[in-house]
């Protein structure tokens, strides 16, 4: 292609316009524009200074080296130390819909084609991905292939991901300065340390200001992403999966494909962009099948028994359970062949008969016969040493032979790429799933993953792609079965894995105040019906803090709700407390889990608020929670954004902390009137807030008057 064209996708709000030649450069991504793009474009090209090469060279799709182009490569590999700097010439643009651009290149001196894709879609999301095909003789070793996409110079900040286990999704700001930012994922699964996303920015970005580029790396292995300024003043971000030395080798005619990187833009502010994330993770990531369904409100057995099953103690669990309003019941860890503790056993995935000497079936039938969905838990991924599986198949170790690797938390990775000891674990997954009446699996994996050979090679990308193959089969056969990604709570977070599964847990912590802040880090990207959020015991497991049942009971309202405790050891008025809360969720449930998701800024930092709002407007909900010590004695008002400016609003106290009334002479009085207000007063003005103690919380309920 010699002559440049311009092509463009558009979104609802967004417009991306490419250049395309003998190579692709976006122009334009940000809000849309009107005109005639043809004739406009000259007045974009760039000066070329002195003291640098003597032609002007674009910022492309796939950053090459032999162009001059001295940002992170696109590409590296090599046949065997040559073909390592391919130039790329386009030779093929297909725009099949108004989304969707698919860009062929070609370096034949390399023996090598590449293909380019980019989609938009009405959310305002694009997708982009490459895929590399080696066309020549010899192998190609691949080192490197990143999607990258350029960042405008008026991209000043990022808000970017760090964690650990018991406290996933925390974000912090940083300027993007020259040197840029880096983050690597090297622990295997998606990881709580790093995330796979970060938002750039203007200056002072914030929920509902500023224009944001925000991006997802769809990949639950390794990764590294990154934001670079370059000398010149041009920015531009990376994501790619890290390929260990020598995994990704193509024979003649193969090829290999990049996950996908979601990115997504909004004029103004993170609240923009997080709505368009949700409604393309509602609309295109989370399977059809259970895009509709009500998702049931959970108990886990975990933090109420552990390890120390006994079926009658359970199925009284489960009857308790029901009359809390409790609609699935799952048994966690513990249930399978000489697992009473976690030093033992994974991989033996048969009932221990000696805790279930009946089976099963009479503590699924009981929790059939009380109205409730039965869930189980499984860990398909691991193997103890202290296990048959081991005992009997030590080579199905995910090793490399002749080191001896770190145990975490005991245990080791099966290999997924031994066909043995994958059919094994598709066979017993399929047992359990065919022969009993089982509508969810909780799917964990608890080990970071340290050397992931196969037959003495690096193989941690395979590892990955046959863990998404072993979910597929059993989600092909059993489509019904709605499954959970955990890994330690948070570890395996990502848009691909939940293609194949239906919600997250997102942290193994259950404190009520903790999961405040994890719950919003992961709300950038994800709406609240995909955050497993359960009430756990008055005193959390994981920090040992206290909070009442009013606090964990709302904090635990605005996700996937459940209940992770043994109700047959609380008392009647905890029990009608917990009752209180699942009906209240199950209430406001269908709202929570399809409106339109807002965090709202509060004058204090002491407060953490957001708000969700029927995609038609006609109600909203608003949770207030007091973090810490108000910092003054009055924290101002609580503007909720989102509504009908024009529409009249009757707001309401759905829940409020004990001894509310006692803790100020008297609380704002709009809370005991009936108060009508209009969406643009709520947006603008808003609600006085009133006194909270430290960790209470307060629930607000708007409809439209007509
Ligand atoms: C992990 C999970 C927990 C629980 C235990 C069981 O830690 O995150 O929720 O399932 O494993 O061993």
């Amino acid at each position: 292609m010699n002559e440049k064209k311009l092509v463009e996708l558009t979104g609802k709000h967004t417009q991306i316009i490419i250049e395309l030649g003998e190579y692709a450069e976006i122009l334009h991504w940000g809000k849309k524009i009107e005109g005639e793009l043809e004739r406009c474009r000259s007045v974009i090209h760039r000066p070329v200074p002195q003291g640098r090469l003597d032609k002007d060279v674009a910022m492309t799709l796939m950053p090459e080296l032999g162009r001059g182009l001295f940002s992170s490569p696109g590409l590296e590999g090599h046949r065997d130390g040559l073909d390592w700097a391919p130039v790329f010439v386009i030779t093929d643009v297909v725009q099949s819909s108004a989304g969707h651009l698919l860009i062929k290149s070609e370096d034949k001196r390399a023996g090598l084609k590449l293909s380019t894709e980019l989609m938009l879609d009405e959310y305002d999301v694009i997708k982009t991905r490459q895929t590399l095909k080696n066309i020549k003789a010899g192998k190609y070793y691949l080192n490197r292939l990143a999607n990258t996409l350029p960042l405008p110079a008026r991209t000043k900040e990022l808000m970017t991901y760090y964690g650990r286990w018991v406290k996933e999704f925390q974000t912090q700001r940083q300027p993007l300065l020259q040197g840029g930012y880096q983050q690597e994922n090297r622990r295997g699964r998606t990881s709580h340390e790093h995330y796979p996303a970060f938002v750039a920015g203007t200056e002072d970005f914030s929920e509902n200001h500023g224009e944001v580029w925000g991006f997802h790396f769809a990949w639950s292995g390794n990764h590294r992403m990154r934001a670079d300024v370059k000398v010149d003043g041009r920015r531009y971000m990376q994501a790619e999966v890290i390929y260990f030395p020598g995994e990704i080798a193509l024979e003649q005619g193969e090829s290999h494909t990049t996950p996908w990187l979601y990115a997504s833009y909004n004029a103004s502010g993170l609240n923009g962009m997080s709505q368009q994330f949700h409604s393309h993770v509602r609309n295109s990531v989370i399977s059809p099948d259970y895009k509709e369904k009500v998702r049931p409100v959970h108990l886990n057995t975990w933090e109420g028994i552990y390890f120390d099953h006994d079926p009658e103690y359970i199925m009284s669990m489960a009857s308790q359970a029901a009359e809390l309003g409790v609609e699935r019941f799952i048994i966690d860890d513990g249930w399978f062949k000489g697992r009473d503790d976690d030093y033992a056993a994974l991989g033996d995935w048969f009932l221990d008969e000696r805790k279930y000497p009946n089976g099963l079936e009479p503590v699924i039938e009981h929790v059939n016969n009380l109205g409730m969905e039965f869930g189980l838990w499984f860990e398909p991924e691991m193997i103890n040493k202290d296990s048959d599986m081991y005992r009997e198949h030590p080579e199905w170790l995910l090793a490399v032979d002749g080191y001896n690797q770190p145990e975490g938390r005991h245990q080791y990775v099966v290999d997924l790429m031994n066909d043995d000891a994958f059919n094994f674990l598709y066979e017993r997954l399929d047992y359990f799933l065919g022969k009993y009446n089982i509508g969810y699996i909780k799917w964990d994996m608890n080990r970071e993953i340290v050397q992931p050979g196969h037959e003495g090679r690096a193989s941690g990308v395979k590892q990955t792609e046959r863990f998404y193959d072993l979910v597929d089969l059993l989600r092909t056969k059993y489509p019904q079965v709605s499954i959970e990604s955990c890994a330690s709570g948070g570890g395996r977070v990502d848009f691909e894995v939940l293609k194949r599964t239906d919600r997250f847990w997102p942290s193994d912590n259950n404190d009520a105040l903790e999961r405040q802040t994890i719950q919003r880090g992961m709300s950038y990207f994800f709406p609240p019906e995909v955050m497993g959020s359960h009430i756990g015991s008055s005193e959390c497991h994981c920090t040992r803090r206290k909070h009442s049942i009013e606090f964990r009971g709302l904090m635990a309202m605005f996700g996937h709700m459940g209940i992770e405790l043994d109700p047959v050891k609380e008392d009647e008025t905890e029990k009608q407390n917990f009752a209180h809360y699942v009906e209240l969720h199950k209430s406001i449930r269908s709202l929570l889990h399809s409106g339109v998701n807002w965090r709202l800024t509060t004058d204090d930092p002491a407060h953490q608020a957001q708000a969700v709002v029927a995609k038609d407007q006609s109600e909203a909900v608003v949770l207030i929670a007091q973090l810490a010590m108000p910092t003054n004695m009055t924290s101002g008002n609580l503007r909720i954004p989102g509504l009908d400016e024009k529409a009249q609003y009757r707001v309401s106290v759905l829940d409020k902390p004990a001894f509310f009334e006692r803790i100020a002479n008297t609380q704002p009085p709009w809370m005991e009137a009936d108060n009508v207000l209009s969406g643009s007063w709520c947006g603008e003005i808003g609600l006085s807030i009133p006194v909270l103690d430290p960790e209470t919380a307060l629930l607000l309920k708007l409809e439209r008057v007509d």
